[in-house]
């Protein structure tokens, strides 16, 4: 599709896209505006080449120059060898941008590389530049080749459409009948999402929501506008919601897309109890709903919330889907059941037999599944896999056959999540492997690009037994040792914030804790300090839209501290509102746009009676709320959150110093703890993270 020949003085010559040298170029621009004189397009129905002879001062190498640059927004030959004729070719050229990076080259010392200079404008920010010209140029009606017929006609330049979809390319440039029309129609393709998708390639932005989002997938995945489908495609993985996921899991069915029907359908196992309460959900095909059902990955509270989604499935059509009662109820497991949910089984299904004014055998087939066919362990409960698996990492324990406690290298994982019986549940917890070197108390941990970090802790009941090694484990069950903490730290935590790892605060020695905060960055494998307001530790940390924030904690007094604070390395610390208690040893974690703070200690020396007490923060309206209240006490309990519920994990009660090695997990949702099983191993001074297995971890 190129149609300009440029030949410098030396006669050598490059074959170009006019439209793109023109974005550049004024003088390029002002030879495209003569030649199209007295036609606001070019009707002859082809690419119609045309070359400009540049005068004697342009040679090839400044030539050359501005093409790179028109084209890549960078100028690799540039230096300041070839300085003064990329200078001459820009001036001649009028490619205003290209001279600033010269006079850019210039201003710098002599052997000095440009790139590494500040203020200089980026690659990309050219290129958006050189589009936005472009963009101008379709308004203006320069150099358009091509009519497309939409609702009205539109006057586009070939290499456009060309560049974002292969269809456009396909027809443009292999000599299909297209090729030699002036005037395209494409009678089969909605105009509004083509417009929306040309709008796109002229401009880099798509305006998506759910109104919109099917149909201009559809269109882009029928006429190849690839980059603008995998936009699309992304949009609906990461704006997946309630109301939306069933009809992102049928697109994706229908379109053959295996791994947005996989993301779909685990949204809808996962939150199946909102789901079931959609209008779109009243339209899923019986079988569909069956599938639903009988999958072991179910999340429901309880086997009453698929009964009752059955129910309001069945009467919202009841003529029809009497018929399918029977074999639906049989995706209900009823063995689950407790007596009392199961009375309300039969009360729905008694109002059920005068709303269908009819015999309905449900609730015969439910008592007998209910009463004979009890739970066979395993078989029966609902299974739930997350794809990210909760990890604990290290932590101590006291060892009752020897009466002392016992510091552990162990890593271990939920692989499920099974409900059993009524309110029984149960994690299936899995040996993942060791820490290296030594066990790890009182340490920090976190996960970045899939990566776990493991640093600092104790090892010992002992002094200086404080660590400053910090170790990654890059999942194929290998672990490297990076570079050293500048300073050893225990009782601290470790967050990740914009691609790097935070270290902050922390106790140094017993009784001694420090302000702090070192980062590590992968790239350069060092460790780098930028202090608190004040010593911390003990507090807890959370990364949420971007920010870090910090509450509570052991000042250098070892007071506990009610303190919020939005903590920034270069620009330090910001108050934020109290919160209601002063806390440390606590957990927060970041939940649904909130900060959630639960258990912990208040001052050491009072009474420990709100070691209970839970608070949720609100950034936008920067205050704090109460939220339910532990049932057990998790003094330095490890904490994470996974599909969108808070864990909270071990720890001790203060009052006796017992550890019952719970797991509990607060549900916003239902706005309830659950108890969820024991901890395998160590109890007190773990941490846990989220990580993604390998598939052959899980099986
Ligand atoms: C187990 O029950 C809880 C509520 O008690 C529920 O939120 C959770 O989704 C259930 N899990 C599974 C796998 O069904
Ligand atoms: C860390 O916190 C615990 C309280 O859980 C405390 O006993 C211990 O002394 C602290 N570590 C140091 C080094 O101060």
């Amino acid at each position: 599709l190129t149609d300009l020949t440029l030949t410098a003085e030396d006669g050598s010559s490059f074959s170009v896209h006019s439209l793109i040298l023109a974005a550049v170029s004024a003088f390029i621009l002002d030879k495209l505006k003569e030649k199209n004189m007295g036609h606001s397009y070019n009707t002859q129905g082809k690419v119609t080449t045309w070359s400009v002879h540049m005068d004697n001062e342009v040679d090839k190498i400044g030539l050359q120059a501005v093409i790179e640059f028109a084209y890549s927004g960078d100028v690799s030959i540039l230096n300041r060898h070839t300085l003064t004729q990329i200078k001459t070719a820009a001036k001649v050229l009028e490619v205003p941008r290209l001279l600033d990076l010269c006079n850019n080259i210039n201003a710098t010392k002599e052997d000095q590389c440009p790139k590494t200079e500040q203020g200089k404008i980026s690659t990309e920010v050219h290129l958006k530049n050189t589009l936005r010209s472009i963009e101008r140029l379709l308004e203006d009606k320069v150099g358009c080749d091509v009519i497309l017929e939409l609702d009205g006609i539109s006057f586009l330049h070939r290499i456009i459409l060309a560049a974002s979809s292969d269809y456009f390319r396909g027809m443009f440039t292999c000599g299909m009948r297209e090729s030699h029309q002036a005037c395209i129609a494409l009678p089969f393709v909605p105009a509004c999402e083509l417009e929306a998708l040309i709008g796109w390639s002229y401009s880099g932005t798509l305006h998506l929501s759910w109104d919109c989002v099917f149909e201009i997938t559809c269109t882009a995945l029928q006429l190849q506008f690839q980059p603008a489908s995998l936009l699309c495609l992304k949009f609906m993985r990461e704006e997946m919601e309630i109301n939306s996921c069933l009809d992102v899991e049928s697109f994706a069915e229908a379109y053959g897309l295996s791994e947005l029907l996989e993301e779909a359908n685990d949204f809808i196992l996962r939150n199946f109890r909102e789901v079931s309460a959609t209008a779109k959900f009243q339209d899923l095909p019986a079988q569909k709903l069956l599938d639903l059902l009988r999958c072991d990955g179910l999340c429901v509270p309880s086997e009453l919330t698929v009964f009752r989604a059955v129910i309001s499935w069945i009467q919202a059509d009841p003529e029809e889907r009497l018929a399918h009662a029977a074999v639906l109820m049989s995706g209900v497991r009823f063995p689950l059941m407790t007596f009392r949910e199961f009375r309300e089984v039969r009360a729905i299904n008694l109002r059920m037999e005068c709303f269908a004014d009819k015999e309905v055998e449900l609730y015969g087939s439910a008592l007998k599944e209910f009463g004979f066919s009890l739970p066979k362990s395993d078989e029966y409960c609902r299974i739930r896999r997350p794809k990210d698996v909760l990890c604990v990492v290290g932590g101590d324990q006291l060892d009752p056959d020897v009466g002392k406690r016992i510091p552990s290298q162990d890593i271990w994982f939920a692989n499920s999540l099974r409900n059993g019986t009524g309110l029984v549940k149960e994690i299936e917890w899995r040996r993942l492997g060791e820490i290296p070197d030594k066990p790890k108390f009182r340490h920090g941990v976190a996960v970045m690009n899939g990566r776990l970090f493991v640093a600092g802790g104790c090892y010992f009941y002992a002094k200086n037994n404080i660590m400053t090694s910090a170790y990654y484990n890059p999942v194929t069950n290998t672990w490297k040792r990076l570079a050293d903490m500048q300073e050893p730290r225990s009782n601290f935590s470790l967050v990740v914030h914009e691609e790097r790892l935070y270290a902050i605060g922390g106790d140094k020695e017993i009784d001694a804790n420090t302000d702090s905060v070192e980062m590590y960055k992968p790239d350069s494998n060092s460790w780098l300090v930028h202090p608190l307001d004040q010593a911390l530790s003990g507090y807890g940390v959370s990364a949420l839209n971007g920010g870090i924030f910090i509450s509570g904690g052991f000042n250098c007094k070892y007071v506990c501290l009610v303190s919020m604070v939005l903590y920034h390395p270069e620009r330090g610390s910001v108050y934020l509102a109290d919160m209601s208690f002063d806390r440390a040893q606590h957990c927060m974690e970041a939940l649904r746009g909130r900060l959630y703070v639960a258990g912990g200690v208040c001052n050491l020396r009072k009474f420990y009676t709100n070691q209970l007490a839970c608070e949720v923060y609100d950034p936008v309206t920067d205050s704090w709320a109460d939220f339910s209240s532990l049932p057990v006490p998790h003094v330095g309990s490890a904490s994470a959150v996974l599909e969108e519920k808070l864990y909270v994990l071990g720890g001790y009660c203060q009052d006796d110093y017992s550890e019952s090695g719970l797991v509990h997990r607060f549900d916003p949702g239902l706005q309830r703890w659950e108890t969820m099983g024991k901890l395998p191993g160590a109890v007190t001074d773990i941490k846990a993270c989220l990580l993604h297995l390998p598939q052959q971890f899980r099986h």
